[in-house]
């Protein structure tokens, strides 16, 4: 006896919720709608459609997958970010909605200077995925780019997704240690640095811990290695008056604050991410 897409839909949903899967729910429409080839939002309409037991079987393949602790964006391969789809892989950092606080706070700072058009160059260290990048040249028009990766495979994920976006010939990749091997002038540098405490790891959710590399999370002992890093370098790249904003640990604000202002750099702003907590520091070069 067939199923419908109904009952294929129930039978994942409460896999997922026997598993403990929070967001059972969705995940179960997001990958169903994925194996069955239909828009997530179509569900309820396609509902008695029969499902053939291949269409059946990868389905549940899906979400034995999720209900091993595989997040959904690593299943479909593609997460979203900045309403923009970007492929993963497994060098590259799922990007995370609270990183679109950057995002927000650079295209606002960009705003009110009256920016957003002008030819900026930008640069986004530890660029992953290249979300950050690629994000802001979407919305700058006349901006170019360059993301900095340790791991050859990122920078060869971020470069796909900068060309699936339509950004690709603005937007520059290459491997280095943090901006170590950046040229000057630049009016930009933004990061969301590895920034997990070393002894933390271990307590991240199995979906973080086992699927996101350890390269994105391990900030070291106090998780503030690439700030410092960041911080005493960074200077050099920039011109009088430029920008670094970095995405920080939830209760991480202050100290990154004080290793930038240790290195000549003025405190410009904070902004919070919808959780309420201090999420981007913004840090001004020397003003001439
Ligand atoms: C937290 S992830 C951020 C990825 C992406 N920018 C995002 O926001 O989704 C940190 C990134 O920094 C990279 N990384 C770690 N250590 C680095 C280093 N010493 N130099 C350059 N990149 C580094 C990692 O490979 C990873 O892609």
């Amino acid at each position: 006896m067939a199923f419908t897409v109904g009952e294929v839909l129930r039978r994942a949903r409460d896999a997922l919720r026997d598993a403990d899967i929070d967001g059972a729910a969705l995940d179960a429409r997001l990958l169903v709608a994925a194996s069955l080839a239909i828009d997530p939002s179509r569900l309820p309409l396609e509902s008695d459609r029969a499902v053939s037991d291949a269409d059946l079987a990868r389905a549940m393949a899906l979400i034995d997958r999720r209900a091993r602790r595989e997040p959904v964006g690593r299943i479909l391969g593609t997460r979203e970010f900045w309403g923009l789809s970007f492929r993963l892989s497994p060098e590259t950092l799922e990007p995370r909605p609270d990183t679109e606080t950057l995002i927000e706070a650079v295209l606002s700072w960009l705003d009110a200077a009256g920016r957003r058009h002008d030819r900026l160059s930008i640069a986004d260290i530890g660029t992953g995925s290249g979300a950050i990048l690629v994000a802001l040249l979407s919305e700058c028009p006349q901006a170019l780019g360059i993301g900095t990766d340790l791991s050859q495979a990122a920078l060869q994920t971020a470069r796909d997704n900068a060309a699936r976006a339509g950004v690709g010939d603005r937007a520059l990749f290459a491997r280095m240690d943090h901006g170590d091997a950046l040229g000057g002038g630049l009016d930009l540098v933004l990061s969301n640095p590895p920034y997990i405490r070393h002894d933390d790891l271990a307590g991240l959710a199995p979906e973080v811990r086992w699927f996101d590399p350890r390269l994105a999370l391990d900030g070291g002992p106090d998780g503030l290695r690439s700030y410092r890093h960041i911080a005493a370098t960074v200077g050099a790249t920039l011109r009088p008056g430029g920008m670094v904003m970095v995405e920080v640990g939830a209760d991480q604000a202050g100290d990154v604050e004080e290793i930038f202002r240790a290195t000549g750099f003025e405190f410009a702003f904070r902004r919070r991410d919808l959780g309420g907590h201090d999420r981007v520091v913004a840090m001004q070069h020397h003003v001439v």
